[in-house]
């Protein structure tokens, strides 16, 4: 593989700025900054060393973004704004995809990944993936609603799996449900005739936002998902 599209890969930056740290003799490789961004490395072998750091080549990649309203889940629309524009430069993009879908007026927690076997098992129906919102509503939410909530819940011709609720307010709940199903958490809601006004997913799988910002980044590794 050429060095800059090896640099790139790991994130240091586009084609044009590790060119410019090549130029600036910030890399080495096998010890030596005579190089060039043709120099082609082997990428499981060679050690390349950025300012004196070693840079490790990652097949595929994990990051959790705090989605903000007003994007769409897609890789590109042509009327919205989608989660793809809200990924810093130092993400790296190679067959990046969002894993499952928020819609655009949900914020929190969306995963993506290059892993394509990986974001097809969390998203099967047999996967089963704990997935929790924060859910506020327009009317009160009852005992009643909530037991049926969580034992399940005609959403339109499809019963829900057991769910789990915890109560915070009249009217927010902690929603926690094992599928995906489009617009899921709304059409709960709707079958005990209520409205979500505001919903953000706080957790996925071993994932939580934790004290990521709205609209932040950060990469995790396999391990930290499942
Ligand atoms: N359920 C919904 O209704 N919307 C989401 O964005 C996620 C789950």
């Amino acid at each position: 593989m050429r060095l800059d599209k090896f640099l790139t890969e790991c994130g240091l930056g586009t084609r044009s700025e590790v060119k410019k740290l090549i130029d600036e003799n910030a890399i080495r490789v096998n010890g030596t900054c005579k190089v060039s961004p043709k120099t082609s490395i082997n990428e499981k072998e060679d050690i390349v060393l950025f300012e004196g750091e070693p840079i490790s080549y990652k097949e595929f990649r994990y990051y959790v973004l705090n989605k903000k309203s007003g994007y769409v889940t897609a890789i590109e629309d042509y009327r919205d704004k989608t989660v793809m524009d809200l990924l810093p430069d130092w993400v790296v993009r190679k067959n990046l995809v969002p894993v499952g879908r928020l819609d655009k007026d949900t914020e929190g927690l969306l995963l993506f990944t290059n892993n394509g076997k990986l974001n097809h098992q969390l998203v099967s129906p047999k996967s089963h993936v704990d997935k929790t919102y924060y859910v506020e509503t327009e009317n009160i939410i009852s005992q009643n609603d909530i037991k049926k909530l969580e034992e399940g819940i005609d959403i339109g011709g499809y019963v829900t799996l057991p769910g789990k609720v915890e109560s915070l307010e009249s009217k927010k709940i902690l929603l926690t449900i094992r599928e995906g199903k489009f617009h899921q958490v709304k059409k709960m809601l709707e079958s005990v005739d209520n409205k979500v006004t505001y919903l953000r997913r706080i957790s996925f799988g071993k994932l939580t936002l934790d004290d990521l910002e709205l609209g932040e980044v950060k990469e995790v590794e396999l391990e930290e998902i499942i």
